[in-house]
């Protein structure tokens, strides 16, 4: 029985012989966050030499970078990632996501637009039929925590994660008691955009993942997003 761990480094390990083809020494990576994409930058790390840099979606994942060597640029001197490489909360078979479970969603939605795609990375436990079981995050200004808040109480029950701060000085709202299929979050992901004082609503569902890579006690097995 293979531990979350060792699912996360074959994953990771997967997702780095995923992108090798597509890297040259003009090719920036885009790296998501959290403890599946820190097991992806340790083995993206072996081909260094291999690209030109990365662009980072958090600082945590920036410092993990530059210890490694690797070159850390700002997106805005990019103009094109080859691909965008990131973990989530929950994954669907059309490979909407929620995502922002280690607060990261604002940056990691921004890096993830501009690549030509977006390769999930995720264990098997990720993999849902419907959306909501994980809270969805979503990032505030902290001086519309509490009127976002009472906007968000028709959708379901939004809790602050008092105490934490984004890399963004953004505030997060957990929201608990959601339950939707990819549509629902389509429509979901727009109202949320909509409420002034939202910088980044959790869900990924108007633009899911190209791919996903879910690592199963029997071997990586690859999602496609359906036509
Ligand atoms: C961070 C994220 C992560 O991708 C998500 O939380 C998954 O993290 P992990 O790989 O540690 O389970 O969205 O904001």
């Amino acid at each position: 029985m293979l531990t979350q761990d060792e699912l996360k480094q074959n994953v990771a390990r997967e997702a780095v012989q995923y992108i090798l083809p597509l890297l040259d020494n003009t090719a920036v990576v885009g790296v998501g966050t959290g403890s599946t994409v820190d097991f992806f930058i340790d083995e993206l790390a072996k081909h260094k030499t291999r690209f030109r840099a990365a662009v980072s979606s958090s600082n945590r994942s920036t410092e993990r970078l530059q210890r490694h060597g690797i070159d850390v640029i700002d997106l805005n001197e990019v103009t094109e990632l080859v691909a965008y490489v990131d973990g989530a909360d929950e994954i669907n078979h059309d490979l909407a996501m929620t995502k922002g479970g280690g607060g990261a969603l604002t940056r990691e939605k921004i890096v993830a637009a501009l690549a030509r795609q977006f390769v999930c990375i995720v264990d098997e436990s990720k993999v849902v039929q419907t959306l909501g079981r994980f809270p969805l995050p979503v990032e505030v200004l902290p001086m519309a925590r509490a009127m976002v808040a009472r906007r968000l109480a028709s959708e379901g029950t939004p809790v602050w994660r008092d105490g934490f701060v984004t890399d963004n000085g953004g505030h997060i709202l957990d929201i608990q008691g959601l339950q939707v299929d990819t549509e629902g979050a389509r429509r979901l992901e727009s109202r949320i955009n909509d409420i002034p004082g939202v910088v980044c609503c959790g869900f990924f569902a108007l633009a899911p993942a190209h791919v996903a890579l879910v690592a199963t006690q029997d071997g990586v097995k690859t999602l496609q997003r359906p036509a």
